[in-house]
Formats: structure tokens, C-alpha cells, sequence
């Protein structure tokens, strides 16, 4: 059962004696398709998830910041004039927060409380971006100036980038910022841009976690980077989001083995994510579908970021006749994978994709519907200002 208000409250009453001052949360996400396009100016195609991380919290007269991870059942504490880096593991979203908060002149109050969350860790749903929008948007709250989402998303991307060490792109918290119930969201991860564009009617999202785990500091993602940076290089571009299709098919046989992978990927990825976009405005289900399986394809064979686990459960989906298309999502190498299936059909292919997979690789899956939620919100202010 996701975690629920009520639920975050009443943690907080029992730490607390009394009820919160702000509850907000923020949640993960799962990637429909453009992956691995956004550290290259390109577009991506998430949804924010009914999956968060909860913080309900009350503000303190002095500047330090005392949270109570329920999931961990341990207090961790900082003060926002003094903050260090002791890479002390969940706390350190928090603090990384607060320092590119205050980095960038904002004014910060202290505040205390009780955290929570429903988000798989490791999984590829962003809960490491969730915790880090949880944590702004409780800064905001208690610290009293609006809510932007956007700067809020580039503000967690510096944390992320400088304070965890991970070399992250855009993508997770911004759709954590601003996701939209019902909707994926088209970014353009150049300009920013953001389109709301509705799950096909009928269809419904279903999440395939292999129950594989690959940490992403350890992982080849920035070794992707560097490849499409030296790639974007030979093409005299800034990024490779300005490589057309025609461009990059005239280039092909000049290119070495690595570049060609990598950068084929890229740039069909971007062209399918915007057409996936489109057919998510015709209702189109079935070229949603295929753009996904597209995709994974190239995850796969060109960018080689998927896993034999990964593959095992894509294909497991594949197969299905109530499903539309599958892709692993996420940075790859473990993880979750994402299948489009026809709503009504939906539980039995959740058993039988589960089972098809564990028997196959004797690992037990967790195979959930997710649905398409809002981004990060304030769901109690029920007080006025001290
Ligand atoms: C991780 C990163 C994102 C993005 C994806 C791959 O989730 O945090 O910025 O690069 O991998 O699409």
C-alpha cells in the first residue's frame, strides 16, 4: 500500500506530540522512453509516479535541521550554517539540498520532523531525486518563499552533481518537481520545456522491477557521457540533441564502433521520444507501443546499458497480446523495466509476466500498476505564520 498523509502524520504525532505544520511529498518517477538523452540536450518522456517520499515536519527557532528516517529508524541531524559532507548515506540528499539551496542566496530556516517514502531504492525510480524535492519543498515551506519547480529541479541536479558525486541529468527531479496527474510529461532538456501529454485511454503503466540492483556512482553511466561528449565533439556540435537522423546516417561510416552505438542511440531515441509524444496526443496506443520496444532495443544493442535480467523481463512482457510495449527504464544495469498494457487485462498480466520471469531466472520480481501522479506538493499548512 503507498504511503498515505494520514500515515506521515501520525509518525509525526508520535515522535512529536502534536500534529505537523506541513506535510509535503514528492515522488519518484518511471521514464515512458527517452533514455539517456537528457545529459545530451535531448527529450525525455516520464511520469511522476504514486510512489513519494513524505516529510511532515515543524519549523525550530535555531538553524539546524533534526530528521527521523522511519525507513531507516534513525535520527539524523545538521545545522545549516556549518554543513559538512560525512557521506552518511540518506541524510546527505537533505543536506546536499540545503547546501545548493543556500549556495544560490536563498534564505534557509531550521526544521524537524519525521521522513518517509514508498520509493524502491536503487530500483531506477528516482527516489534519491525524490528525497531531494521532498527536502526543497520543505525548505520552502518552512522558509516561506514560492515554489518554483523548475529552479527547485536545477537546484537538486546540483546537489546531486556536487554533493552526492553522481553526474546526473535533468530529467528525475524535474519530473519529480513537476509531474502532472494523468499525464508524462515531453521535456525538452535544452529549453526546459515541459508538455503534459495523457496516457493513452484504456492503457494503463506497469513497472517490471527485476529485483537487480546496480548503484549509478558506480556504473558506467558517466562513461556514457564521456562517449557522447567525444561524439558530439566529432560532430562539432554542443550536444548530440543537434544531430539530425540525416546528419548522423551521413557521419555513420567515418565514426568508430563506440561513437556509432552510442551516438545511433541518441539520436533515434530523441526522434522516438518526440513521435511517442504525438501518439500519446492521438490516443495512440499501439505506436506507443512499438517506439518503447524501439527503444529497448537500442538501450540494449547501442548503448548497452540493459542486463540479462533486464532483457529476461522485457521479453517476458513482450510476448503478452495485452501489451502494447516494454523497455527497461532508468540508467539500465538492473532495475526496473516499463510496459504499456491494456488496462483491462492489466492483473493477469502481472501474474503471468512474474511468473514467466521467475522461473526463468529464479529471481522474484515485483510487478506493480503505477499511476500518473503530480509532481511535489505542500499538503498541510494549517497554521499561520510564527
Ligand atoms: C538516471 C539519471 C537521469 C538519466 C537516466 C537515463 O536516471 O539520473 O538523469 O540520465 O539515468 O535516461
Amino acid at each position: 500500500m503507498p504511503v498515505t498523509a494520514q500515515e506521515a502524520a501520525a509518525h509525526f504525532i508520535a515522535q512529536f506530540r502534536e500534529p505537523p505544520h506541513w506535510i509535503v511529498r514528492a515522488p519518484g518517477r518511471v521514464n515512458l522512453i527517452g533514455e539517456h538523452t537528457d545529459y545530451n540536450d535531448g527529450f525525455v518522456l516520464p511520469m511522476a509516479i504514486d510512489r513519494a517520499a513524505w516529510i511532515a515536519l515543524r519549523p525550530r527557532d535555531d538553524r539546524r535541521v533534526i530528521v527521523h528516517s522511519i525507513d531507516h529508524d534513525r535520527t539524523a541531524e545538521f545545522s545549516l550554517d556549518r554543513l559538512s559532507n560525512d557521506r552518511a548515506g540518506w541524510i546527505e540528499y537533505l543536506k546536499g539540498t540545503a547546501w545548493s539551496l543556500q549556495e544560490t542566496g536563498r534564505r534557509l530556516v531550521g526544521w524537524e520532523g519525521v521522513l518517509i517514502g514508498d520509493v524502491p531504492q536503487g530500483a531506477g525510480l528516482s527516489s534519491s531525486a525524490a528525497l531531494e524535492m521532498a527536502a526543497a519543498r520543505a525548505f520552502s515551506a518552512v522558509s516561506r518563499w514560492p515554489w518554483d519547480p523548475i529552479a527547485m529541479a536545477q537546484l537538486a541536479q546540483r546537489a546531486e552533481n556536487h554533493w552526492i558525486g553522481v553526474q546526473c541529468g535533468i530529467m528525475d527531479p524535474l519530473i519529480s518537481a513537476a509531474g502532472r496527474a494523468g499525464h508524462a510529461l515531453l521535456i525538452d532538456c535544452r529549453t526546459l520545456a515541459l508538455a503534459p501529454v495523457p496516457l493513452p485511454p484504456e492503457t494503463v503503466v506497469v513497472v517490471l522491477d527485476t529485483a537487480t540492483r546496480r548503484g549509478l556512482v558506480d556504473s558506467a553511466y558517466n562513461e556514457r557521457r564521456r562517449q557522447c561528449e567525444a561524439a558530439a565533439r566529432f560532430f562539432g556540435v554542443p550536444a548530440l540533441r543537434d544531430v539530425t537522423l540525416e546528419h548522423f546516417q551521413a557521419a555513420v561510416d567515418r565514426l568508430d564502433l563506440i561513437a556509432r552505438r552510442r551516438a545511433g542511440h541518441v539520436v533515434t531515441e530523441n526522434h522516438r521520444t518526440q513521435e511517442a509524444a504525438e501518439s500519446m496526443r492521438c490516443g495512440d496506443a499501439v505506436a506507443l507501443g512499438r517506439l518503447m520496444s524501439e527503444s529497448h532495443a537500442s538501450l540494449r544493442d547501442n548503448f548497452e546499458v540493459s542486463s540479462d535480467a533486464l532483457n529476461a523481463i522485457v521479453e517476458a512482457a513482450a510476448v503478452q497480446p495485452s501489451c502494447y510495449g516494454a523497455r527497461m527504464t532508468g540508467a539500465g544495469f538492473g532495475g526496473c523495466a516499463v510496459a504499456l498494457v491494456k488496462a483491462q487485462s492489466a492483473d493477469e498480466f502481472v501474474a503471468r509476466v512474474s511468473k514467466i520471469y521467475q522461473e526463468k531466472t529464479s529471481q522474484t520480481p515485483t510487478v506493480y500498476i503505477c499511476q500518473p501522479a503530480d509532481g511535489a506538493e505542500l499538503l498541510v499548512n494549517d497554521r499561520p505564520p510564527r
